[in-house]
C-alpha cells in the first residue's frame, strides 16, 4: 500500500484522513508522509548496497527542518546551495562531514561558514571559484576539500529550465578545461582534491543521459589517475525523475545496476544528490474550493491555493495530479483549477475531471518537492502551513504565516523633505 492512498473513497496520508488534517490545520496545507520519505531513501540506498555510497539529499527540493531531520536521522548527507541551507542542515542535526556544497555563485561568507563547519566537499564550478576558495581557506588556515563540477555536455531531455548539463548552460567546467584545472588545484596550498561532480538536470526519465554523462566523467577520472590525481569520490548529482502523470521513470534498481556496471572495479565512493526522488511523491498540497464559476461554458474551480503556494504548473507547465479528497461531491465536470491570484498563469491544473462543489477539498499530488520550497508571499498571501504525518499521528512542522510575519521586516516610509 502506498503511503498516500484512497480508502472508502477518501484520501488518507498514511493512517490519517486528509479531510481531518485540512479541518485541523486549515488550507492551503502541505502534508508529507514520513513513511514515504523513509521508503524512498531506503530504496535508493539499498539499490547500491554493494558499493560505498552516500546519498546527499538536495535540500532545495524541500528544506523543512522536519524533512531534513528525518533524513539526517536515517543517515543521509546533504547537498546544499547556500549558507541558509547549511544553517538548516546543521540545525536539523545533519553532519557537516556529509555535506557537499553546490552552486555557481557561492559568496565569501557562505564559503567561510562552510569551511568553519567542516563540510565534506565544495563542488567547484569555475577557475575563479577555485581561486576564491583557495584565498579564503588560506586566510583562515583551512584546507578546503573540493570536487570540480564538470559539464559533460549531454542533453537530459527534460524541460529546458531544469536542464543543466549542456555546454551552453551556466553550470560546471567544460570537459576540455577540467583536467588542467585539476592540475592547477593540485598545486594550491589550501585545496585538497576529493572528487569529481556532475549534475545534468532534473526530472530525467531516461537512463541514457545519465549513462552518457557517467561515461564522460569516468574517462576523465581515468585520465586524472594517469596524471597522478586519484579521486576519492564520484558525485553523479541528482535528477532522477518521478511519476507525476504517466511517465515511466527510470527504475532505481536499473539505474543502480547500470552505474555499478559502469564503475567496474573503480573503488571511488559514489555520491548522489537526489531531491525530487526522495520527497516529491511523499507530499500533497491540500486546498479548498472557494468558488465554482462558469464562463462561456468553461468551468473554473477557484481554490485557496495559488501559484504563490505551488508555482510548478505556472512556471514549467508542470502537470500534477489533482483529486477530490472525498469522492463524489458533485456532478463530474471538466474544470480549470485556478488560484485566487491576479494572473492568468495562476493555475494548478487544466481540464481536470472532478466531482466537486464549493467547499470541497482537493489534493494536488506529487507536491513534496519544489512545492513549499518555491512558494512566496506574492499578492501578500501568507505561506501555507506544513504537516508531517507518521502512521496515525500528525505534527505541524511549519505554522501558517500571519500577516504580522510578513510585515515584520518592513518599515513604513517616512517621506524625505
Ligand atoms: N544537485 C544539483 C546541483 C541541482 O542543481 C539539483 C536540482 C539537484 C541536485 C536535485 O535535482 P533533483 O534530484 O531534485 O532532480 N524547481 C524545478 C527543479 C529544479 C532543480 C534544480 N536543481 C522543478 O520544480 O521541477
Amino acid at each position: 500500500m502506498t503511503h498516500i492512498h484512497y480508502q472508502h473513497d477518501e484520501l488518507y496520508i498514511e493512517d490519517v484522513p486528509a479531510r481531518r488534517l485540512a479541518e485541523q490545520f486549515e488550507t492551503p496545507l502541505y502534508v508529507y508522509s514520513q513513511g514515504a520519505i523513509e521508503t524512498a531513501y531506503k530504496t535508493f540506498c539499498s539499490a547500491f548496497q554493494q558499493h560505498p555510497m552516500l546519498v546527499c539529499y538536495a535540500v532545495k527540493a524541500n528544506s523543512n527542518l522536519a524533512v531534513l531531520g528525518l533524513l539526517a536521522h536515517l543517515g543521509a548527507g546533504f547537498d546544499i546551495v547556500s549558507g541558509g541551507e547549511l544553517e538548516r542542515v546543521l540545525r536539523a542535526g545533519g553532519k557537516a562531514a556529509k555535506i557537499v556544497f553546490s552552486g555557481v555563485g557561492k559568496q565569501d561568507w557562505e564559503i567561510i561558514k562552510a569551511l568553519e563547519a567542516g563540510i565534506a566537499c565544495f563542488n567547484v564550478e569555475s577557475a575563479m571559484e577555485l581561486e576564491q576558495i583557495q584565498r579564503l581557506a588560506s586566510s583562515l588556515d583551512y584546507i578546503a576539500p573540493i570536487s570540480l563540477r564538470v559539464n559533460p555536455d549531454v542533453d537530459a531531455k527534460t524541460h529546458p529550465y531544469i536542464s543543466t548539463g549542456l555546454r551552453e548552460n551556466k553550470f560546471g567546467v567544460s570537459m576540455a578545461a577540467a583536467s588542467s584545472l585539476y592540475e592547477q588545484a593540485q598545486g594550491l596550498s589550501h585545496i585538497k582534491i576529493k572528487g569529481i561532480d556532475c549534475h545534468i538536470g532534473s526530472q530525467i526519465t531516461e537512463l541514457a543521459p545519465f549513462m552518457d554523462a557517467m561515461t564522460r566523467v569516468l574517462a576523465l577520472v581515468d585520465e586524472l589517475a594517469l596524471l597522478g590525481i586519484e579521486l576519492e569520490h564520484i558525485d553523479l548529482g541528482g535528477g532522477l525523475g518521478v511519476r507525476y502523470a504517466n511517465e515511466t521513470p527510470v527504475d532505481i534498481r536499473e539505474y543502480a545496476a547500470a552505474i555499478l556496471q559502469g564503475m567496474g572495479h573503480r573503488p571511488q565512493t559514489l555520491v548522489f544528490e537526489p531531491g525530487r526522488y526522495l520527497t516529491a511523491n511523499a507530499g500533497v498540497l491540500l486546498t479548498r474550493v472557494i468558488n465554482i464559476k462558469e464562463n462561456e461554458g468553461k468551468y473554473f474551480a477557484i481554490t485557496d491555493a495559488g501559484m504563490n503556494d505551488l508555482i510548478r504548473p505556472a512556471l514549467y507547465q508542470a502537470w500534477q495530479h489533482i483529486t477530490a479528497v472525498q469522492a463524489n461531491n458533485g456532478e463530474p465536470r471538466l474544470y480549470e483549477v485556478v488560484g485566487p491570484i491576479c494572473e492568468t498563469g495562476d493555475f494548478l491544473g487544466k481540464a481536470r475531471e472532478l466531482a466537486i462543489a464549493p467547499g470541497s477539498l482537493l489534493a494536488v499530488h506529487s507536491a513534496g518537492a519544489y512545492g513549499f520550497a518555491m512558494s512566496s508571499n506574492y499578492n501578500s498571501r501568507n505561506r501555507a502551513a506544513e504537516v508531517m504525518v507518521a502512521g496515525a499521528t500528525s505534527q505541524c512542522v511549519r505554522q501558517r504565516e500571519t500577516i504580522e510575519d510578513q510585515l515584520r521586516l518592513e518599515h513604513g516610509y517616512v517621506a524625505l523633505a
